[in-house]
């Protein structure tokens, strides 16, 4: 098991971890491919997106990937908050293949980012979730989160906020 960074080698892998999220919206963001006219295009404008360029912040994302080659989840790590990530996004995001859940790969890849996390420096990492994403809350119990005041939104969403001491 290993993380990867996005490129030109995992362009299959990608796209087929797409077709089996279905047509809900990609999580991360960053993984969402569509609408892009071709995966090196794809590449190019999340190469802008980590770097920090139009309305992000600097960030890093990786696959998470078994010893079959096979992308068993994704991660996207901000290296900063600004108020939407300090009340929703939080510095890490993930997701996990559809057919590979339950099986301990969110709790892993977490913690391989929170690795990431004390290379760039963050010291204090803030992992959020919505508030009925029990297996995500409970992701985040398992690599330490300490749970802070909630975030609702106008509509009236509520986001559970975790940090983790690293
Ligand atoms: C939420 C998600 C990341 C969990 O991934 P996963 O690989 O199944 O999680 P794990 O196997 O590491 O499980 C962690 C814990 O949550 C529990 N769990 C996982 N999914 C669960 C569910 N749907 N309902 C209840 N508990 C669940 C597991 O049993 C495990 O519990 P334990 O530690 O007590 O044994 C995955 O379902 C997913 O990708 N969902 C869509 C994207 C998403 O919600 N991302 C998180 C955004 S904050």
């Amino acid at each position: 098991m290993r993380l990867e960074r996005p490129s030109l080698e995992w362009e299959l892998e990608h796209k087929k971890y797409v077709e089996e999220w279905g047509p809900s919206r990609m999580v991360p963001s960053s993984f969402n491919i569509d609408g892009f006219d071709s995966y090196p295009a794809y590449l190019e404008a999340l190469a802008e997106r980590e770097k920090g360029n139009g309305k992000w912040l600097p960030n890093t994302n990786y696959f998470l990937v078994n010893d079959q080659n096979r992308i068993v989840a994704m991660v996207d790590i901000r290296h900063s908050l600004n108020e939407h990530l300090f009340n929703e996004g939080g510095h890490i995001g993930y997701s996990v293949r559809a057919v590979e859940r339950r099986k301990g790969y969110a709790t892993r890849i977490l913690a391989e980012a929170l690795k990431k996390c004390k290379d760039i420096g963050i010291s204090r990492v803030l992992v959020t979730c919505d508030e009925e994403n029990i297996g995500s809350a409970k992701t985040i119990l398992n690599n330490g989160g300490i749970e802070d005041r909630s975030f609702v939104d106008s509509e009236g969403s509520v986001t559970r906020r975790f940090w983790i001491e690293n």
